[in-house]
């Protein structure tokens, strides 16, 4: 079965609490949450400070995909608040073992995101220390763009570097641009988690929208 993780950058914010137990109930496996800082993408979302009040309300885990400049210098604040998966950009990490290292320490979830003219070989030396790696099917920054299918060989050629190491711990995800179809061909090329966030918001029926995606 695959992993659904919604993006609440769709959600109404105005509604945020209803939403997420809307998400809850219609199947969804954890919450992608994501981070911007107006730097590292030309978006500013939320910190820490609202990832803290979602986590009193939810009940399933927090993905928090951060999309940030040196995000070593915040990673303890977005564990404070609450984080179980804790996702960083290859690009945005000059000593990335090190701060996957420190999310490990604290005993929770690590990803490294790889933007999408990211070469899959950054993840050579750091690949059997993850949890996930998020594949961006979009140049992150905004949610509701149209998929690149240059994604597909990037998911397959990771999916075969885990399978040379034996490694059966480490998730494949896939953010941008995910619908059924798009999410039929990542599923085929090795992806197990799907991170969806326009597709699910605007279905007008979260639970079908989720468990279609689930059903890949
Ligand atoms: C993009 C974000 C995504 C985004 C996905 O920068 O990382 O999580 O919200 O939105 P959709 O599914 O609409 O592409
Ligand atoms: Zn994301």
């Amino acid at each position: 079965m695959i992993t659904i993780s919604p993006s609440i950058l769709s959600a109404n914010f105005l509604k945020l609490e209803s939403e997420i137990r809307a998400l809850e109930q219609a199947g969804a496996d954890r919450i992608h949450i994501d981070v911007m800082d107006g730097l590292f993408v030309p978006n500013l979302t939320i910190g820490p400070v609202v990832i803290k009040a979602i986590k009193q309300i939810s009940s399933i885990p927090l993905d928090v995909h951060l999309m940030i400049e040196r995000p070593e210098r915040s990673i303890d604040s977005y564990i404070e608040a609450g984080a179980d998966y804790l996702t960083i950009h290859a690009e945005s990490s000059i000593h990335l073992e090190r701060t996957i290292a420190s999310i490990k320490a604290q005993n929770i979830k690590a990803g490294v995101a790889l933007n999408p003219s990211t070469h899959e070989s950054v993840l050579e030396y750091i690949l059997d220390d993850l949890d996930v790696v998020l594949v961006m099917s979009v140049n992150p920054g905004f949610c509701g763009q149209r998929f690149l299918p240059s994604s597909l060989k990037k998911i397959a050629a990771i999916k075969a570097m885990l399978k040379a190491r034996s490694n059966t711990t480490c998730s494949i995800f896939v953010d941008g641009g995910i619908n059924h179809e798009t999410a039929r061909h990542v599923v085929k090329a090795g992806a197990c988690g799907l991170v969806a966030g326009s597709y699910i918001f605007q279905s007008g029926n979260y639970e079908s929208a989720i468990a279609l995606l689930k059903q890949t």
